[in-house]
């Protein structure tokens, strides 16, 4: 079959209609487009788990602030759809702001807690624009099975924790996180990168990876680790530091016993680029 093209959710639900009747199953992979690697390996996931995949492409206004990089996000839609025929996706849902965000629209919804941290503090209103949107695309498609990566892993936290409080009936898909040959997590905005930064941009995935070397050699003392990471991030003269932290990985907040599992999260800006990574850190 070919791949459809959707731009309103009213086609969406005539389309559920026939696929729900042949009981198949749903999978949706929610993206804003300029797919890379990381977008085309939750893809894999879901054409392999579901009988049906739909990947959405919306650049959403409402994550962004208003100092951000919204104006010049990438992406250019007739190349995304030649990456999703190729990978066998049943359906590409590209609606316009005025689709998702008529005149009208006055309602959002939040996260508590989960979003205090992290990105959450940098960028205040982002996680509110994201679970605003997804629940949105959730009710649109009311898929089986949704796919989100490890790369943003508290965005995915957040999320699983809309899932759990809103009852939504849907499984929520974590995949591990695809990155280039020297580490660094592939991302729509590495192109942004000229070949210094690029270069300079390896550290973070360094950084993350000193972390957990330390905690698996057994330091325990939370600080300790932390400047070690941090320590190498900022002998790299083209990259500031927003944070580099180690959280409990369920509750995304500084984590201070190191016997059990913590998530090593940093995001850094290189030259004008911000990047965020993380890594699961178990205890030998
Ligand atoms: P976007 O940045 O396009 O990412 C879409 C999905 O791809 C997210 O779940 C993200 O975690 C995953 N992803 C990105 N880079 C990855 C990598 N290197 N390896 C594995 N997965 C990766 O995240 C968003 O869009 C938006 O916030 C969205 C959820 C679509 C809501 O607007």
């Amino acid at each position: 079959m070919a791949l459809e093209l959707l731009h309103e959710a009213t086609e969406a639900r005539k389309r559920l209609y026939t696929v729900r009747r042949e009981r198949r199953t749903v999978g949706l992979v929610p993206t804003m487009g300029a797919l890379h690697a990381g977008h085309r390996k939750l893809i894999e996931e879901a054409r392999s788990e579901c009988d049906w995949v739909v990947v959405s492409i919306f650049v959403n206004p409402l994550q962004f602030g208003p100092q951000e990089d919204f104006d010049r996000y990438p992406g250019k839609l007739s190349v995304d759809l030649r990456v999703c025929e190729e990978l066998g996706v049943d359906a590409v849902f590209a609606p316009g702001v005025d689709e998702m965000y008529p005149f009208s629209h006055r309602t959002s919804v939040e996260v508590k807690e989960l979003t205090d941290h992290l990105c959450g503090r940098f960028r205040p209103g982002h996680f509110k624009g994201v679970t605003t949107v997804v629940l949105k695309l959730l009710h649109i498609w009311t898929p089986d099975r949704a796919y989100f990566g490890e790369k943003d892993a508290q965005q995915t936290a957040v999320i699983k924790q809309m899932v759990q409080d809103l009852n939504l009936p849907v499984l929520i898909q974590e995949v591990a996180t695809v990155r280039e040959p020297d580490g660094l997590a592939v991302s729509s905005r590495n192109e942004f990168l000229d070949p210094e930064h690029r270069k300079a941009a390896g550290s973070l995935f360094q950084a993350l990876q000193e972390a957990a070397r330390q905690v698996k050699e057994g330091i325990r003392e939370a600080g300790l680790v932390r400047q070690a990471g941090l320590d190498i991030l900022e002998r790299e003269p083209l990259i500031q530091v927003e944070y580099f932290e180690l959280v409990d990985p369920e509750r995304m907040r500084p984590a201070n016993d190191l016997r059990s599992a913590v998530r090593a999260c940093s995001a850094v800006h290189v030259g004008n680029v911000r990047l965020i990574d993380n890594l699961l850190i178990q205890p030998a």
